[in-house]
């Protein structure tokens, strides 16, 4: 059986990717908002009804709700806190009415949805299951001809440390980010699947396939400390356990609450890259 980060999950787990979920979607506002644009080109209208794949905490759900002023929204996940979390940030953006959570498990079953979709969107979530191109197939039927499904994925947390930052041995980042990168090649073998292609095999056909190599500098957008922060939290039970002594201290001194500390310091920046496809339903 393949691994699913969130059926080994704990309730801290949950509290703290649902925090990173929400930083990023703060830190990356402007990539989120470059994205949805594309969309309203892209999306034959009318779009009515928006499906979320693997909502979490509802990042897409909203900006899909705030580009398709028509729209109303079904978001799914697996995971009940998540559905909880984005079900009361609907309510306090005033959307409650226009959005439906429903949990499922993509790995067991593809949920029941009444009637076509006009927009499908799955971000960081399709390389979380055990067989995407299942999934690809079930929402290629989902969607109504002519429909839109978008895919968002990304390549590993953000990095935001300078490079020669590890205390008498730079690359201190680095370092986490390749033993990071060993876990998810073993854990989750499809963040690095050929979307465009597994699109094509469901029937879609591909009209926009970009990457973006994204660089935030000073100014940086206020939330970036506490992405960081949260980042390295996160990370911090794995590689405390597989990194040497030197590096395990360079950790613990970037979580903690003095000059060195993420939260203190004037040198972040965020790296990432995030790629985006979309496709239609012929
Ligand atoms: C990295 S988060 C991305 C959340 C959100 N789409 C975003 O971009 O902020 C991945 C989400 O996929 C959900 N997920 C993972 N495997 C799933 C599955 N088999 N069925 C339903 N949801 C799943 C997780 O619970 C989590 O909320």
């Amino acid at each position: 059986m393949a691994h699913h980060e969130h059926q080994h999950s704990t309730a801290a787990d949950d509290a703290t990717q649902l925090e990173m979920l929400d930083l990023d979607a703060e830190v990356l506002h402007e990539h989120l908002a470059e994205i949805t644009a594309s969309l309203r080109e892209l999306a034959a209208p009318p779009v009515r009804r928006v499906l979320d794949l693997g909502s979490g905490s509802g990042t897409g759900t909203f900006a899909l709700l705030d580009g398709f002023e028509a729209a109303t929204a079904i978001a799914v996940d697996a995971s009940e806190p998540m559905l909880a979390h984005l079900a009361e940030k609907a309510a306090a953006r005033g959307v409650g009415d226009r959005v439906r959570t429903v949990q499922a498990d993509l790995d067991e079953s593809f949920p029941r949805l009444d009637g076509p979709i006009d927009l499908a969107w799955a971000s960081a979530s399709m390389h979380h299951l055990s067989d995407p191109a299942r999934v690809l197939s079930e929402v290629f039927a989902a969607l109504r001809p002519g429909g839109l499904l978008a895919v968002a994925e990304l390549e590993g947390f953000p990095r935001f440390l300078p490079d020669d930052l590890g205390f008498g041995r730079p690359g201190f980042e680095q370092r986490c980010h390749d033993l990071l990168a060993a876990k998810r090649a073993e854990h989750l073998p499809h963040i690095s699947a050929d979307w465009r292609t597994l699109l094509a095999e469901a029937g879609f056909t591909v009209a926009a396939d970009r990457t973006f190599d994204i660089h935030l500098s000073a100014p940086l957008p206020a939330a970036t400390a506490r992405y960081a922060e949260v980042t390295l939290r996160r990370m911090h039970p794995f590689l405390a356990a597989r990194l040497d002594a030197d590096d395990v201290a360079t950790l613990d001194t970037l979580l903690a609450d003095g000059p060195g500390g993420v939260l203190h310091r004037d040198d972040l920046a965020v790296r990432t890259t995030r790629t985006f496809l979309a496709a239609t339903r012929p």
